[in-house]
């Protein structure tokens, strides 16, 4: 079986099993090396994409799932890597070994397109399923608000159903995930 889907704006062919995990696919077929691989379970959050603009955990999301979807990595958010973002992120020197950021700044763009000016709690609700061992934690939500200033002021909040991590877990199972 043959499935597509596009990453990056690219379109894109796997013949992979469709249990195979989208990981497997972006890190190893595609080599696209920003999306990491931390629990393999949906715990940390090392491994988020955007799934049709919304964040997700690829550890756990199998390619089955997003046949005709558009899935957008770390390297596809910006083309020359000047996201909002990403240079909010270097003035607040946010990273310290760096392995959890990527899927931060991912998990945070899905948080701007619901929050696109977020209060402390609206932060810790979305990126409290984005683990950092550094407990770089401080320097993120900074980061965040140092971006979000830089969207109009008078940006209605979109949603108050942000997926959380139970609903992400929740929509993720009812795919046919093993998890
Ligand atoms: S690798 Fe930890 S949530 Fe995917
Ligand atoms: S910066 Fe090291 S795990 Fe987050």
């Amino acid at each position: 079986m043959s499935l597509s889907f596009s990453i990056n704006g690219q379109p894109v062919r796997t013949a992979l099993t469709s249990d195979t995990p989208l990981l497997w696919v972006i890190r190893d077929e595609l080599d696209l090396k920003g999306t990491k691989y931390g629990c393999g379970i949906g715990q940390c959050g090392a491994c988020t994409v955007h799934i049709d603009g919304v964040a997700a955990r690829s550890c756990i999301t199998p390619v089955g799932a997003i046949k005709n979807k558009t899935i957008t990595t770390i390297e596809g958010l910006d083309g020359d890597g000047e996201h909002k973002l990403q240079t909010a992120w270097i003035e607040a020197q946010a990273p310290q070994c760096g392995y959890c950021q990527s899927g931060q700044i991912m998990q945070a763009a899905s948080l701007l397109k619901s929050y696109p000016q977020p209060t402390d709690a609206q932060i810790d609700q979305v990126m409290n399923g984005n683990l950092c061992r550094c407990m770089a934690y401080v320097r993120i939500r900074k980061a965040i608000k140092i971006a979000a200033t830089s969207l109009p002021s008078s940006s209605q909040q979109l949603s108050d159903q942000h997926p959380t991590q139970a609903s992400i877990k929740s929509s993720i199972s009812s795919t046919g995930s093993k998890v």
